[in-house]
């Protein structure tokens, strides 16, 4: 074997065992009883095995709101890979006036010079006038058999309407394609927005006040309703809402294909964090209020929420100051480093077994989005491993975290168990807080459709 892991506790989505693993180039070769022998050999007693963590909803290098998200494709990679990140799904977002092709084309390129970690695409389409009949397919054939639409973000020209969802719920249905959808009311929100400043309330807790839970919870009915008259399948972005939830449960529990995701900062932080410095906790859907935060816990643990991704989209303290009004300011906050501590120490604290860990962090999202070769430990699949050390304890802090921010949302959070190694295709790209990873070695995954 090129690279043994012997002696930790493996953890699938049906169990944890005492394993031994061994790697051969860049696949798991073998799981074995009895230690292994290799060139490398990594001792995991008293530790856990984990398969490494899909980040499905990152935003690398992004533009918006007259600035780009903080973190590019290597910062925000390498940080990942520090979390023990091991894939990342990136948006291909198409420009108005343009074919989504040369948006997926752009992106791959951005991406695949910088990354560190293995990467994909969602195609976000943003408008209809350039998709051509047959182009959803070939989108798909292409690797990328998932979409986003926004039904919000107007002004910034990335909002579709009703009937273009319609339409591609349809579509998708007959060739396996798969729709998420970002689900906030456009038009009272709007409203609100228009209210409160002619009113000349412009801090940032407005952001969360011209977005109240309605607004996802409709929009949300409104996206399920679409896909159970199309007979399709849907993706809810970054649920924030126990209303939004509900609608989820009932839309399961009559059998419609609705999968949901939610982030750590809607589990963990409520909208008092808007009374203080809020512009740095300005994302959409804004943070709510804790009787939010514990039905979507209890949604994750028992399985009415499918993934937890990030949303991972961080800007700067100095950009986050570049909206002098609460609508102004570039949303989006910082995550991806962070999910996979703040998660096995809160929700092991709250419940949660390591098992369904794996399965909204890894298992779910590979599975959910074609990702065929990735998200377990089993012979044949990727070596994407990462292997956490539940002993420690760590003060989650901006300063010693590796994105390329000078503040976190979680700072001075108390975290117990670290990732403490990844291995990204059997190489391993850090290990006792270093980095040993090279720029570009991640590549494009291509994925295949209809795993839900
Ligand atoms: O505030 C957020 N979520 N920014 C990133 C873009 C999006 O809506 O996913
Ligand atoms: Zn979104």
């Amino acid at each position: 074997m090129d690279l043994v892991i012997n002696n930790g506790k493996v953890v699938t989505p049906q169990g944890v065992f005492q394993a031994n693993i061994g790697i051969e180039g860049e696949k798991i070769a073998t799981i074995s009883r009895s230690p292994l022998k290799g060139d490398e050999v990594i001792d995991a007693s008293g530790k856990l095995v984990m398969p490494g963590v899909i980040d499905p909803h990152v935003h690398m290098e992004l533009p918006f709101g007259g600035t780009v998200s903080a973190d590019d494709f290597k910062t925000g990679t390498i940080a990942g890979a520090f979390g023990g990140v091991t894939t990342i799904i990136d948006f291909a977002i198409q420009p108005n006036g343009e074919s989504p092709f040369s948006a997926i084309e752009a992106r791959k390129k951005a991406a695949e010079r910088k990354v560190v970690v293995d990467f994909a695409l969602h195609a976000s389409l943003t408008d209809m006038e350039k998709v051509e009949d047959g182009d959803i397919r070939k989108i798909i054939e292409m690797g990328l058999p998932s979409f986003k639409l926004f039904m919000t973000y107007r002004k910034e020209g990335l909002m579709v309407d009703d009937g273009t969802l319609f339409a591609l719920l349809q579509e998708t249905a007959s060739l396996k394609g798969l729709v998420g959808v970002h689900a906030e009311n456009a038009a009272v929100l709007e409203y609100l927005i228009t209210k409160f400043l002619r009113e000349g309330r412009t801090e940032p807790k407005y952001h969360a006040l011209s977005r109240p839970n309605f607004v996802e919870g409709e929009c949300i009915n409104r996206a399920i309703t679409l896909t159970e008259e199309a007979n399709s399948s849907l993706y809810i972005f970054h649920m924030s809402t126990k209303e939004g939830l509900e609608a989820v449960k009932s839309a399961k529990t009559r059998g419609v294909n609705v999968l949901a995701e939610t982030c750590p900062h809607y589990l963990m932080l409520t909208d008092e964090k808007y009374e203080e410095n809020g512009q740095l906790y300005v994302m959409s859907p804004p943070l709510r209020k804790r009787e939010d935060n514990e039905a979507l816990w209890q949604g994750v643990i028992n399985g009415w929420i499918d993934v937890v991704s990030t949303d991972h989209c961080p800007f700067r303290t100095d950009q986050k100051a570049m909206g002098d009004t609460f609508d102004k300011i570039p949303n989006g906050v910082p995550g991806i480093e962070t999910l996979l501590p703040v998660m096995f120490s809160e929700g092991l604290k709250r419940g949660m077994t390591p098992e369904r860990l794996v399965e909204v962090l890894s298992y779910n999202p590979a599975r959910i989005f074609g990702l065929e070769s990735k998200g377990a430990i089993e012979v044949g699949k990727d070596a994407d491993i990462v292997i956490l050390d539940p002993r420690e304890e760590r003060t989650l802090s901006y300063e010693t975290l590796h994105m390329n921010l000078d503040y976190s949302i979680f700072e001075g959070l108390k975290v117990k168990g670290y990732p403490v190694t990844t291995i990204s295709r059997g190489e391993v790209i850090v290990d006792n807080n270093e980095f040993y990873g090279k720029e570009g070695r991640g590549r494009f995954i291509e994925r295949v459709s209809g795993g839900w």
